[in-house]
């Protein structure tokens, strides 16, 4: 179970804080939807659950304990928004093994294989893909390391209305194994496979019902 309580976020740098007293219960294999206009607050979220900033009041809690920014690192896999712009790598193989050089053939196939990527080639390009296939391969760039939590930022933006229920059905079976958090501006096609659901409006978050 990932639990929030009380968290805000107010860097020094802003006049406001982007985070206000959020509080917020999301069980395994279940998957939760913080839906919210550009600029609430979302990526701000994403970036604390993933350990790459700091709450400055309050907390992420995973099972009843209060996790720092480097456990949260090893806790959750997140997927940014439009991901395809950070590929780095002139592989499959290459782009999957980025900073896990140990993982082996095995751990690869089976990180392809839940994204339904595993007939690509893995010495294809991951620019050569399609805008889906991208999509997939930046889940699979995470969900090899194996993350409790998977947190997605706007994960059907920029996509077609096929390849976006594509992604959709994806999510769906993925959360028979993991436990997803995703955040977007728009949640038309996502709705349909949300647990529990959130609005976020300027930094404050409400449990909406489904
Ligand atoms: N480090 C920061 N310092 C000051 N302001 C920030 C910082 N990070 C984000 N913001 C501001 O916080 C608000 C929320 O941004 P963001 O989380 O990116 O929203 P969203 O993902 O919902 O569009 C925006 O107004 C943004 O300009
Ligand atoms: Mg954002």
């Amino acid at each position: 179970m990932l639990k929030l309580k009380h968290l805000s976020y107010h860097p020094p740098a802003s006049d406001r804080a982007i985070l206000k007293d959020l509080n917020l219960e999301l069980p395994p294999q279940q998957l939760g939807l913080i839906i919210g206009a550009s600029g609430s607050g979302k990526s701000t979220l994403l970036e604390i659950l993933a350990g790459l900033a700091s709450g400055t009041s309050g907390g992420v809690y995973w099972r009843d304990r209060m996790l720092d920014s480097e456990l949260l690192q090893q806790l959750g896999g997140l997927v940014f928004q439009f991901p395809e712009r950070h590929f780095c790598t002139n592989s499959i193989l290459e782009e999957l093994r980025l900073g896990h050089p140990e993982l082996g053939a095995e751990r690869v196939e089976q990180a392809l294989t839940s994204v339904g990527l595993a007939d690509q080639p893995l010495q294809v390009s991951p620019h050569a893909l399609s805008g889906g296939q991208q999509r997939r391969l930046a889940l699979a760039v995470q969900l090899i390391r194996q993350p409790h939590l998977l947190l997605l930022d706007e994960p059907t933006a920029g996509l077609d209305w096929s390849m976006r229920q594509q992604l959709v059905s994806l999510l769906a079976q993925l959360k028979q194994d993991w436990t997803l958090l995703v955040v977007t501006h728009d949640a038309s096609d996502l709705l349909a496979i949300a647990d529990k659901c959130w609005q976020i409006d300027r930094g404050v978050l409400t449990e909406t019902r489904l």
